[in-house]
């Protein structure tokens, strides 16, 4: 008699460009791949090349961004699968429609990395916020754009405060002790 497999689960990465959301997927991919289970990284901008290479960063093309991820999320879920994303999803309304399209398979967790903008522009990485504030990328989030806070998040973690192994820490003790919502 074969047993039901565990349920499958996504852990969402959303928050500002900069806020470490690519960095913590890393780290944590590397942990739960080391412990022998394979994950399937949806990260922005590695969609946006491959899944989602027509869209521009308007509200509706971000929303069908999300749309497609949560989708693809939902498909690996229903297989027992584990899922992390890593997308900035500003709206709200989004994130909930990618949390609803996984819930209907298993397990969605929603990990806002509340970094500052202050700090994510200080760290500016890919040099994207200086050009945004010289006005060279109109519509950035969080310059021009809005950033929804998620209402809803499992996990709120500010990367200036939160060394990277804690914040790694957190999210296992999170995927290990996260019930099924019921849908
Ligand atoms: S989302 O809004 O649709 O969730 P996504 O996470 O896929 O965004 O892509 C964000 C990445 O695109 C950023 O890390 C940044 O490198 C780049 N980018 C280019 N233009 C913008 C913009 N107008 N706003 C935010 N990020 C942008």
């Amino acid at each position: 008699m074969s047993s039901a497999p565990p349920p499958g689960v996504t852990v969402f990465l959303t928050g500002l460009s900069g806020a470490g959301k690519s960095t913590i997927a890393d780290a944590l991919v590397a942990g739960l791949e080391a412990d022998g289970r394979p994950v399937t990284v949806l990260d922005g901008d590695v969609v946006r090349t491959h899944l989602s290479s027509e869209l521009d960063f308007s509200r509706a093309h971000r929303d069908l961004n999300i749309r497609r991820i949560g989708f693809v999320a939902g498909e690996v879920v229903k297989h027992g699968g584990t899922v992390v994303v890593a997308a900035i999803a500003p709206y709200e309304a989004a994130r909930e429609e990618a949390r609803a399209l996984v819930e209907r398979h298993g397990r969605f967790l929603l990990v806002h990395l509340s970094t500052p903008l202050e700090v994510c522009e200080g760290r500016d990485v890919k040099g994207l916020y200086a050009r945004a504030r010289a006005g060279e990328i109109p519509g950035f989030t969080g310059i021009d754009d809005p950033y929804e806070v998620p209402e809803h998040a499992d996990l709120v973690i500010d990367t200036s405060v939160t060394p990277l192994a804690e914040s790694v820490a957190r999210i296992r003790a999170a995927i290990d002790r996260a019930p099924a919502r019921l849908t």
